[in-house]
């Protein structure tokens, strides 16, 4: 039993069932998917091999940008070589889906300046027939957060509308190599989230705004993740009107986005902090939402942003309009929103790209939820139902999948790995986000599917590899996948349907 597996490695570590985190397999639909979440950069490693090119993402980390050691995406978890092994693994733990992203570097490392790389190709479709063959639904996203660094020297990337033909050449291709066997694609990850880091804060590569806000208020520098964010959602438009016009009908699959969905609650019971709690869902779901269920931005955005928001052109708002089949929702945390408007804020946040909203983690002294390792993410499970019948009203109960929740653990060092793989408290933010999502399912929430982020620790970005999401421990120098508590807790969950023997 889970409760025995937890006391054979130190005593100490107990995962105890209670209201909140009593949750079954059967408390969902029979049809539903259960699964883990990777991205390709942050696993595969082998960053020079058969032929990829550098990533931007490569080249930032080399520079010094991913977490104090010198981090970086080189061998990453070396999934490359490894992938058997982990798809394995996930069939052992009884998974049903597994999302992944396609490295563009793989497939097309100059982009539209050179030829498609077959490695590349065969790579995916080694891994794609792998899972199939162990019962494993792909989903695959064919842009997470990296691409050729080419594109950013020849042309700035996603400044530029060329980006747009280059997203969806590398879409095409992808759905003629996969599309046979691929039927859940997701366009692009987080639009939101990499054009605020990568053009607002310059935190992200191409690090726009790099000097510690100094550039960002000039009064026009807001205007770049602006222009960016229309690329990327014009980028899904126009891949999605081909798959829908030209894949769809043969392949059958579908075809969506996924959007960091943070809940907001309000900081205070003041109408003002109502209305920034609701700007704040439209600054950041609704602005990838918006444009591709109802073809246009929503209107917080137009009172916010005035001219510096571009609009869609009619034909634009035509593809635009209905260009997903259905809603990635990566969930991990809720937070307050402050407005300010008509209070003071930090400079940092009052601005118009956020809506003139602050977030705040505390009330009256008080924290929302735990902090996790991820500042400003805080443990709030009801924030999961919340979140999910929100996107429901406003989406009109469109098809959901939570495609990310994750919890890593605050103060972590490498030497601690019994901590580490007894992760109860892993176990009970799963346990109970599952719970809160089981209640918005009951309550008619047209969720289909559920991914814990992330199958393994991996790379986080600009934290390097020291927060750590797996459900496995990642030896760092030995590669070795050691599953955490979590990981038997997960299959008891999907296998045996219960939490506590
Ligand atoms: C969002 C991203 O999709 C993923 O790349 C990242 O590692 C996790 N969330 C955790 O921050």
């Amino acid at each position: 039993t889970l409760l025995e597996a937890s006391n054979n490695g130190d005593g100490g570590f107990i995962f105890e069932e209670n209201e909140e985190t009593r949750i079954k397999r059967s408390d969902f639909p029979s049809g539903f998917l259960f699964g883990t979440g990777t991205s390709a950069f942050q696993v595969e490693g082998a960053y020079l091999e058969d032929s990829k090119s550098l990533s931007n993402w490569d080249v930032f980390c080399h520079s010094g940008g991913c977490g104090e050691n010198g981090d970086n995406g080189d061998i990453a978890d070396d999934h490359y070589h490894l992938f058997l092994r982990d798809i394995e693994e996930m069939y052992s733990l009884g998974l049903q889906a597994y999302k992944f992203s396609v490295s563009w570097c793989r497939i097309l490392p100059r982009g539209r300046f050179g030829e498609v790389n077959p490695a590349g190709i065969m790579f995916y479709n080694k891994i794609i027939d792998n899972l199939i063959l162990r019962g494993i639904v792909p989903f695959v996203t064919i842009y997470h957060a990296e691409f050729p660094q080419e594109l950013e020297d020849r042309y700035g990337s996603w400044l530029n509308p060329e980006m747009q033909e280059e997203f969806l050449y590398l879409a095409e291709v992808c759905f003629k190599s996969f599309g046979d066997r691929v039927k859940y694609w997701i366009t692009i990850n987080e639009a939101k989230l990499i054009v605020e880091y990568a053009y607002l804060w310059g935190t992200t590569p191409p690090s726009r705004c790099s000097e510690p806000f100094g550039k960002c208020f000039d009064g026009n520098s807001d205007v770049e993740p602006i222009i960016a964010m229309h690329n990327m959602l014009l980028a899904h438009g126009r891949a999605a009107k081909l798959y829908h016009e030209y894949f769809q009908p043969k392949q059958g699959g579908s075809i969506g986005l996924t959007v960091y969905a943070d809940m907001y609650e309000p900081l205070t019971d003041r109408e003002l902090d109502h209305e920034a709690a609701k700007r704040a869902f439209a600054f950041h779901s609704g602005w990838t939402f918006d444009p591709s269920i109802f073809g246009d931005y929503p209107d917080e955005l137009k009172e916010c942003l005035g001219n510096a928001l571009p609009s869609f052109s009619r034909d634009e708002k035509n593809f635009m309009k209905n260009s997903v089949d259905f809603i990635g929702i990566n969930h991990y945390s809720t937070i307050y929103a402050k407005d300010c408007t008509n209070s003071s804020c930090s400079a940092t946040e009052n601005r118009a790209i956020q809506g003139f909203v602050e977030t705040v983690g505390e009330r009256d002294d008080v924290l929302i939820g735990e902090q996790t390792g991820v500042e400003g993410s805080y443990v709030v499970p009801r924030g999961m139902e919340e979140i999910v019948n929100l996107i429901k009203i406003r989406y009109n109960n469109m098809p959901m999948f939570i495609t990310e929740n994750g919890y890593s653990s605050p103060d972590v060092h490498e030497q601690r790995v019994n901590e580490l793989t007894n992760d109860v408290k892993r176990i009970e933010y799963h346990a109970k986000h599952l719970a809160s999502l089981a209640k918005s399912i009951r309550g008619g929430a047209d969720v289909r599917g559920y991914f814990v982020w992330s199958l393994m620790d991996n790379l986080e970005w600009l934290s390097g590899y020291k927060v750590r999401f797996g459900l496995y421990y990642v030896d760092r120098k030995t590669l070795a996948r050691i599953p955490k508590l979590s990981a038997k807790w997960y299959k008891n969950f999907l296998i045996n349907n219960t939490d506590l023997a």
